[in-house]
């Protein structure tokens, strides 16, 4: 397992586990799983409405809280410095944990500033480990940073070989923000599987394309989070850190960049 030290000095995985759509018993099976299959970082959201559900996995697993890394996103139901501080209570309750590893601000509703004004103050009071936002392009992260008390830690977009959005993970690490890639199978947007390009690579390395797809992600320092319910699938996309990718197949896979966002969240 790699890791990537946030400015504040904690050590993030670099590959957590995705739970976006897993729900009840699936989902607390899933995060356990997962955990028991070396994942350390596991990436929930209010959204999800599945919080409760992770925290049970999280404790199924048997692996100690302090050596897992918990991320939740709050959404428009707190969209103000007020309910974001009372989210971030709810939060804590229904992931039934003492502290939070990463909070974000899920997406740039209106009040994203006052909302992560919460966030820093929960961060001085130790409920929060790290913070950050997401899906916040390069207009609203400036807007962010002038007025802001501390950077963001993080900041999650949507990143994959088609859209890897590798100048802003450079601006954002010049600044301090570590970029963490979502759907990097592009969530089922594109036939990636199936992707000549990452085919031959794949053989080259005697690794299969997801590997691939998140090892071009992982070698240009963003964090990736696959999400996904089969076990031996978990496996297959842990396994990343024994194998690199070499300039020729980096420029090779840079040629499926699209510029352009799959989901359109990224106008400015
Ligand atoms: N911040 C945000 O706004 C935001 C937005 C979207 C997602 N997220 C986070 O990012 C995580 C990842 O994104 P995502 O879940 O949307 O999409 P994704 O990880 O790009 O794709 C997940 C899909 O890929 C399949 N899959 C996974 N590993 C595979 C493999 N090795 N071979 C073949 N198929 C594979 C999964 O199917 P199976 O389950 O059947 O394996 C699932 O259908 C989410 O779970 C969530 O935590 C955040």
């Amino acid at each position: 397992m790699e890791y990537i030290t946030l400015h504040n000095g904690i050590q993030m995985p670099a590959i957590g586990y995705g739970t976006w759509d897993l729900r009840g018993k699936e989902c607390v099976d899933c995060v356990a799983k997962a955990i028991q299959t070396g994942y350390r970082l596991i990436d929930t959201a209010v959204m999800y409405g599945n919080e409760w559900e992770v925290g049970e996995g999280v404790r199924k697993s048997g692996i100690q809280r302090e050596d897992i890394f918990l991320t939740t996103k709050l959404d428009h139901r707190y969209a103000s410095y007020e309910k974001a501080k009372k989210g971030i209570d709810a939060c804590l309750k229904t992931l039934q944990t003492d502290y939070i590893d990463l909070l974000l601000v899920h997406e740039p509703y209106e009040e994203y500033i006052s909302m992560y004004r919460a966030l820093e103050e929960a961060y001085a009071e130790g409920k929060l480990k790290a913070i950050g936002v997401s899906n916040i392009n390069q207009r609203l992260y400036d807007n962010l940073l002038s007025v802001c008390k501390v950077i963001p830690m993080v900041n999650q977009v949507e990143s994959h070989v088609y859209y890897p959005q590798l100048s802003y993970q450079k601006y954002l690490q010049e600044k301090g923000t570590v970029m963490e890639s979502w759907a990097p199978f592009t969530e089922g947007r594109r036939r990636i599987f199936q992707e000549p390009v990452l085919k031959k690579i794949a053989e080259k390395h005697q690794k299969t394309v997801g590997q691939i797809a998140l090892k071009y992600l992982s070698q240009n320092g963003i964090i990736v989070i696959p999400k996904t319910a089969k076990e031996e699938r978990m496996q297959e996309n842990f396994s990343l850190f024994d194998f690199s990718l070499d300039e020729s197949d980096l420029k090779e896979i840079g040629k499926l960049n699209g510029g352009k966002s799959l989901f359109g969240w990224y106008e400015p």
